[in-house]
């Protein structure tokens, strides 16, 4: 009885991912009809477990998600970007509930081997009791920092993290084939979080697509700074008005991810400890910031924030003609110390490990 209720409900939810556009791929169709999400989820209310929406399975002692159960829609777009075909090997690092595990092991089916790490043993136990459960057994769980990827069982064809990270590992791409495709949550620059598809082309990986997601970070050796989200730097109060406004409604059409990824400098601040994060452009002489406020976004000036100011119009301008979104960047990752000079237009996002050259069309 609750099977067959839980199969109608996949199959309305699968049928929202269709008709919103989402879920496109025939062979990834295809995968979520016959694996179900509630078998992943025991214990959790059926009219839940098939909502579009991302679970927390596991929370720490503040109450914040350590463990979820991803949202089906970008579930359904990472899959797509990793393109997994029969007979293919693959890594996942990032087990939580084991269900996309089960996913992919229908997708690499005959013939295939999906491997997932989890940094967190507790929820390595349950991936496995899961997947175990739902009588999927071609996913082998291992309890590991996927900072290391999996060296037994490298090499292979596709790699997929489903949290999210600020540099690649060196392992990663080391462990893939050539020509091969790493799937990750990048956080490169405030809010903007887009999940790229690298193709490995020799020392370098090239984006063949991106689409935009939110994933909880890495824990471990990749862990990084979330507050890279929040206020950046001290303010030079006070403000002035510019008397330049936008219309609001851009900021959420993607304005903020894509000046974030295009343009140097960019920054976010609460004008008090209270009010919600607003956002802009900086230079070493001041800072401009769009501030909502009926019904616009008005530029105020900080400091010497006039130039940053006409930086953020003229963003703001070649930006609204076609409203570009952030889908249509390019990334290249190259080991730090390997890159090429940035060109004109080309944004750099120097970490660690890694630096990304982000190119606009
Ligand atoms: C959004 S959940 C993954 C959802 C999962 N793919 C599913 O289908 O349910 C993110 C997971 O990444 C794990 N994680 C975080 N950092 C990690 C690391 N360094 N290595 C391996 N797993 C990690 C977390 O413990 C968490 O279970």
């Amino acid at each position: 009885m609750r099977d067959a209720g839980a199969r109608r409900r996949n199959r309305e939810l699968v049928a929202h991912l269709q008709e919103a556009g989402v879920l496109t791929d025939p062979a990834v169709a295809a995968a979520f009809q016959s694996v179900l999400r509630h078998q992943f989820l025991p214990g959790r209310r059926l009219a839940y477990v098939y909502e579009d929406t991302a679970i927390p399975t596991k929370t720490d002692e503040r109450g914040l998600a350590l463990s979820s159960s991803s949202q089906p829609a970008i579930m359904a777009l990472m899959l797509q970007q990793l393109a997994l075909q029969p007979g293919q090997r693959v890594l996942e690092i990032g087990a939580g509930t084991g269900y996309n595990a089960a996913l992919m092991a229908r997708l690499v089916s005959p013939g295939g081997a999906v491997y997932t790490l989890d940094i967190d043993e507790e929820v390595c136990a349950q991936a496995r009791a899961n997947l175990g459960a739902a009588g999927v057994e071609e996913v082998q769980v291992v309890d590991a920092d996927g900072a290391a990827g999996w060296p037994e069982a490298a090499p292979f064809d596709r790699l997929i993290v489903t949290a999210s990270a600020d540099d690649l590992a060196p392992a990663w791409p080391y462990q893939l084939l050539d020509e091969g495709r790493l799937v990750v949550p990048l956080a490169l620059a405030g809010p903007a979080h887009l999940c790229v598809a690298f193709v490995k082309r020799g020392r370098v990986l090239e984006s063949d697509s991106l689409s935009c997601c939110g994933f909880l970070p890495m824990r471990g050796e990749m862990g990084f700074d979330v507050r890279l989200a929040e206020p950046d730097g001290t303010l030079p109060l006070p403000g002035r008005p510019t008397w330049i406004s936008l219309p609001a409604a851009d900021m959420s059409a993607g304005f903020k991810t894509w000046l974030a990824l295009t343009r140097p400098g960019f920054v976010q601040h609460r004008l008090h400890p209270e009010a919600p994060l607003v956002f802009g452009l900086r230079d070493e002489r001041g800072t401009a910031l769009a501030v909502p406020e009926r019904e616009a976004l008005w530029i105020y000036a900080f400091g010497e924030g006039q130039e940053a100011a006409g930086r953020l119009l003229a963003a703001h301008r070649e930006w609204a003609p076609t409203r570009p979104n952030p889908e249509h960047l390019t990334v290249a990752a190259y080991p730090t110390g390997e890159e090429p000079a940035a060109q004109a237009g080309q944004m750099r996002f120097a970490r660690p490990r890694f630096t990304f050259l982000v190119t606009r069309p």
